[in-house]
């Protein structure tokens, strides 16, 4: 639905511009021959949205019910757009890959009002199997090409399975997102439902993030600058850079890691990288990570990854140099593993390593090729 609001501000608009002299057709429309606000709602607000939304400087999203099957696409929006998801956003059900909200552009501003939430309405496609089979399942938003903009205040409940997707995006800040998959911690419940996939990035920071799911709170693939601060993350696989390799895009440079949580997830810090491929882990720095209630491993790093399980054994093409780890602690439950590292010879190197401390578990007898400075 649009409302009356917006259909009187863009005939005054549309009087504006045909008054004025034609644009070029290459010409995006100037800030001031945009409608100020539009809002758009209930089950035909997403078309409408679609439909309207190079005219709109300001684009509220109030209780819009999204059909199944169809993507709200916000996509190409016009440099400065702001956008605004107000009451609750829904999403019909249909197996499908989604995304369920995509959106790119320059200078954008995409905010959660006060009160609001996005509710993924995961349930319906939950059967334990993630995206390794089962139901075909809708990843949740693409915040593809995405440049010098921001996303924040966003509350996301129950994501199908990926939450967003941070693929070829430039200076990127998602603030304040919360995702709460919580009612997906049950038998055949949710499964691959990361919070942040990053790849082929530069410049991205995710700040104050409270993440509660059941894989990776954050996933490197690949990308360059990228900073994680403030995160609480529980239920999930902890804050992970990989695996790294086997991609068109296999460099992962510069990475800062820093003054977060992870809570009775399966790992806390983990690195891993492709077995036989090629690529680049450099300049990665997990600092101030306080850890509780790890079941598998409080730091894993390991260079065997094969079709999305170790292999034991480790190849040196996508070597790991320059990690930091600076004040790492916590706990990890006994049946877990302290630390454990799976280095090819000679693929580790120029490691620091400092106020690590780690107690609970088990002492890995497995490491292999630790380099100096580290321990297992
Ligand atoms: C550290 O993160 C917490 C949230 O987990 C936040 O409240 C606090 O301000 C952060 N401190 C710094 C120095 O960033
Ligand atoms: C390492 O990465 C950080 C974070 O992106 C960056 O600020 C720093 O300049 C990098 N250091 C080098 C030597 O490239």
């Amino acid at each position: 639905m649009v409302s009356a609001r917006f259909s009187a501000i863009l005939l005054g608009a549309g009087a504006l511009v045909s008054a004025a002299p034609a644009p070029t057709p290459t010409q995006a429309a100037t800030l001031e021959d945009r409608a100020a606000s539009c809002t758009f709602s209930g089950s035909t607000g997403a078309a409408a949205a679609a439909a309207s939304k190079a005219s709109c400087a300001t684009i509220v999203l109030s209780n819009v019910a999204v059909p199944s099957g169809t993507t709200l696409d916000l996509t190409k929006l016009n440099d400065g757009t702001t956008v605004i998801f107000e009451g609750t956003t829904t999403f019909g059900y249909k197996e499908w890959a989604g995304p369920l909200i995509s959106v790119s552009g320059t200078k954008l501003t995409v905010k959660g009002a006060s009160g609001s939430v996005i509710d993924g309405n995961g349930a319906k496609w939950w059967d334990g199997k993630g995206s390794n089979g089962g139901k075909t399942k809708p990843k949740f938003f693409f915040a593809h090409s995405m440049k010098q903009s921001t996303i924040s205040n966003l509350n996301v409940k129950n994501t199908p399975v990926q939450g967003f997707s941070i693929n070829s995006a430039t200076d990127l800040t998602l603030d304040h997102i919360t995702i709460d998959n919580t009612a997906g911690d049950v038998p055949n419940g949710g499964h691959n439902t990361d919070a942040f996939d990053v790849g082929s990035s530069t410049g991205i920071t995710i700040s104050n993030a409270n993440i509660k799911n059941q894989d990776d709170c954050l996933a490197i693939n690949s990308g360059k600058n990228i900073h994680f601060i403030g995160g609480t993350c529980s239920n999930g696989h902890g804050l992970s850079i990989g695996s790294v390799g086997g991609r068109s895009d296999n460099v992962v440079d510069g990475v800062v890691i820093e003054n977060s949580s992870i809570f009775n997830s399966d790992n806390g810090v983990r690195i891993k990288t492709v077995y036989d491929a090629t690529g680049t882990v450099n300049n990665v720095t997990y600092r101030d990570i306080t850890l509780s209630g790890i079941t598998k491993y409080g730091i894993v790093i390991e260079q065997d990854y094969q079709n999305g399980s170790p292999t034991g054994t480790p190849t040196t093409h996508v070597p790991i140099t320059r990690l930091t780890l600076d004040g790492v602690r916590g706990s990890v439950t006994s049946s877990g593993t302290d630390v454990y590292i799976l280095c090819g010879q000679g693929s580790c190197s120029g490691w620091t390593w400092k106020g690590v401390s780690l107690t609970g578990g088990k002492k890995s007898t497995k490491c292999s090729n630790i380099p100096s400075g580290a321990s297992c």
